[in-house]
């Protein structure tokens, strides 16, 4: 059994995290549960930002906030000195919400409405990250009506696909983000740049891909923009201050997965950085990166209670629980494996294997295939480890399941962050028929 942080066992053979007895924090606040090891998010936090600082590069380590986001996370994020990535109006206004410094966050996507990118521009947003002409011409056109001028950073394809283990050259970079390297695109967005006066371009950025376990990538992509940079300083006059190399940093999910510490990513693509810039004799940039899944992934558990069973005689054991591709999406997306323990008989022998399903009403939602588990049986707690990221937040009311609540939990304190979702809340938002209500 792999214990993720602060995760044990405590005296009653109950799953502890955070210094809390996960079968209480069940009864407290009900099931399923997201309940986050605080103490893991800022060991990792502090991972990132201390390598740099050794490595004395300035940098900064931006959450992507699309892992998981919450008033409680920003202000998290913020007390870790971490910057911030959004990608919508309503991520920025989460982090408004939460008074996370507005100066220190970066705004993506790759179709920022009008609306979306005034907002930013009136709260006092650090930069755009910008995706295509389409919007390096709206951003400078809003800008002008504003009066108020802006930094960005230009989204670039590298032309490398990261698929985990290996990485793909493309010639033809067949991407719906960024501007791409080999046609010249990136090239043209610079000229274009140059030709205005209220958007500034602080740097570039790129990201290949989520869940990479390896370095080789992000020393490719490094290599390949450097490559680029000193065509643009020959012929465009012009070096970036800030090179963005994204997130995508790989966790252990399950066995199968072998990550490598944090802070080793950054030694590598730091060291390629490095040797580049002496190669072809450019100023050090400032670095930064933007991991989401390798700050809170693993340190997310959703806990669950076990209610029907079926079995099906020389096929497989069901043992279903009450959420499921409602409030993880994952398996049923794309195939992601988890691990799961019963958090109240820790410490029972496995005895059979049995498959996790789902309550939604739909074959595919099965939460994991084929584990060990101990013969478990209605109103056991199933722990299901790694679900930190990419779980709350691409969580769901299909069937009209409200979405559970979040917990923290650290040194044996535990915090409500997300209210569960009510039956009220469910149908907050419907409208019912005129005719209906006339009738009343
Ligand atoms: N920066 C950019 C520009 C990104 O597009 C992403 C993720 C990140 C940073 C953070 O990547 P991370 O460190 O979390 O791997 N829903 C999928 C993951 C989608 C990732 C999208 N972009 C999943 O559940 O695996």
């Amino acid at each position: 059994m792999f214990f993720h942080g602060t995760s044990t066992v405590n005296e009653k053979g109950h799953l502890q995290i955070g210094g809390m007895d996960t079968v209480a924090l069940a009864k407290k606040f009900g099931t399923p549960l997201y309940v986050y090891d605080v103490a893991l998010i800022k060991e990792r936090a502090r991972g990132f930002r201390k390598t740099f600082e050794e490595l004395n590069i300035k940098a900064q380590v931006a959450y992507a906030s699309k892992a998981f986001s919450s008033i409680a996370m920003f202000q998290l994020v913020e007390e870790e000195g971490l910057s911030l990535d959004v990608v919508s109006g309503g991520e920025l206004y989460t982090a408004i919400a939460a008074g996370f410094p507005v100066e220190r966050i970066h705004f993506h996507g790759n179709n920022k409405s009008p609306y979306e990118i005034e907002m930013a521009l009136k709260a006092g947003i650090g930069c755009f990250v910008v995706d295509n002409f389409y919007e390096l011409s709206l951003l400078e056109d809003i800008c002008r009506n504003l009066n108020t001028k802006t930094q960005i950073l230009i989204r670039v394809t590298p032309g490398i696909e990261a698929h985990t283990h290996d990485y793909i050259l493309t010639g033809q970079e067949d991407s719906k983000f960024g501007f791409d390297l080999q046609s010249g695109q990136a090239d043209e967005a610079i000229k274009l740049i140059n030709t205005f006066e209220y958007v500034e371009l602080l740097g570039i950025h790129s990201h290949i891909g989520s869940q990479i376990f390896e370095t080789k990538g992000f020393v490719m992509a490094a290599e390949k923009l450097f490559e680029k940079m000193k065509t643009w300083k020959e012929e465009l006059s012009y070096t970036p201050k800030v090179v963005n190399l994204g997130g995508g940093f790989g966790i252990r999910y399950t066995a199968e997965d072998d990550p490598i510490p944090v802070s080793q990513y950054v030694v590598e693509i730091v060291e390629a950085v490095k040797k580049k810039v002496e190669e072809l004799d450019m100023q050090m940039p400032e670095i930064w990166i933007e991991p989401g899944r390798s700050l809170v992934g693993d340190a997310g558990t959703t806990l669950y209670t076990v209610g029907s069973q079926k079995h099906v005689p020389n096929v497989r054991k069901y043992v279903a629980v009450d959420g499921g591709m409602s409030d993880n999406i994952r398996p049923a997306l794309y195939e992601a494996k988890y691990e799961a323990i019963l958090a109240n008989r820790v410490n029972d022998i496995n005895e059979e294997t049995v498959s996790i399903a789902g309550k939604c009403c739909e074959s595919g939602d099965m939460l994991i295939w084929d584990i060990e588990l101990p013969k478990a049986s209605a109103d056991d707690i199933l722990a299901v480890f790694c679900t930190g990221a990419y779980g709350y937040s691409m969580a769901n009311n299909y069937n009209r399941i409200p979405r559970p609540a979040v917990i923290f939990a650290e040194d044996g304190k535990a915090e409500l962050v997300v209210k569960r979702e009510t039956y009220e809340d469910l149908i907050k938002l419907d409208v019912p028929l005129k005719q209906v209500l006339n009738q009343k």
